[in-house]
């Protein structure tokens, strides 16, 4: 097994900056000679999902960054997405309902339920002064 590579990004607070992360993730994988796009695509969303929670809810006094550290070989990615914000309690937060949902106004809520059925593994840390997400997905 080869060594594993990290990078870590510190990304700032302003619209569309997740696309930073995508792209550096996309490069690691591209330099490993990860070819399976599928899983490469579902890495893309958990990433997507993790940072957009954390710039859209982590709230004020805002997080003015968050950290996003990748760990990859060719057989397994980890992602680690810190944000310094208010934070939350993963438990009281229900699973949606596609059936609820038609009816409802608002149709969001998927992002955690997507990161937890995307990922092989998948943990939330979240308190006062922040929220650690780390997902694990396996490339082979
Ligand atoms: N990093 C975070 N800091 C604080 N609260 C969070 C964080 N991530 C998630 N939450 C809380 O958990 C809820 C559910 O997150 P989830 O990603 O499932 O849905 P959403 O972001 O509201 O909608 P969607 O992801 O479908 O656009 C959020 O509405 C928010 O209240
Ligand atoms: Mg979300």
């Amino acid at each position: 097994m080869t060594d594993p590579i990290k990078m870590t990004i510190i990304l700032p607070h302003i619209p569309d900056i997740e696309i930073v992360a995508i792209k550096g993730m996309e490069h690691l994988a591209s330099y490993l000679g990860i070819s399976d796009e599928e899983k490469i695509g579902e890495a893309r969303i958990l990433v997507t999902e993790a940072i957009i929670n954390a710039l859209e809810h982590a709230g004020d006094p805002n997080p003015d960054e968050v950290r996003i550290e990748f760990t990859m070989t060719k057989e397994k990615l980890v992602i680690f997405v810190e944000d310094h914000g208010h934070g939350f309690e993963p438990e009281k937060v229900s699973d949606p309902n596609i059936l609820t949902k038609i009816d409802s106004p608002n149709k969001r809520g998927w992002g955690l339920k997507l990161m937890k059925s995307m990922s092989d593994d998948f943990l939330i840390e979240s308190g006062q002064t922040g929220t650690k997400i780390t997902m694990i997905k396996n490339l082979v």
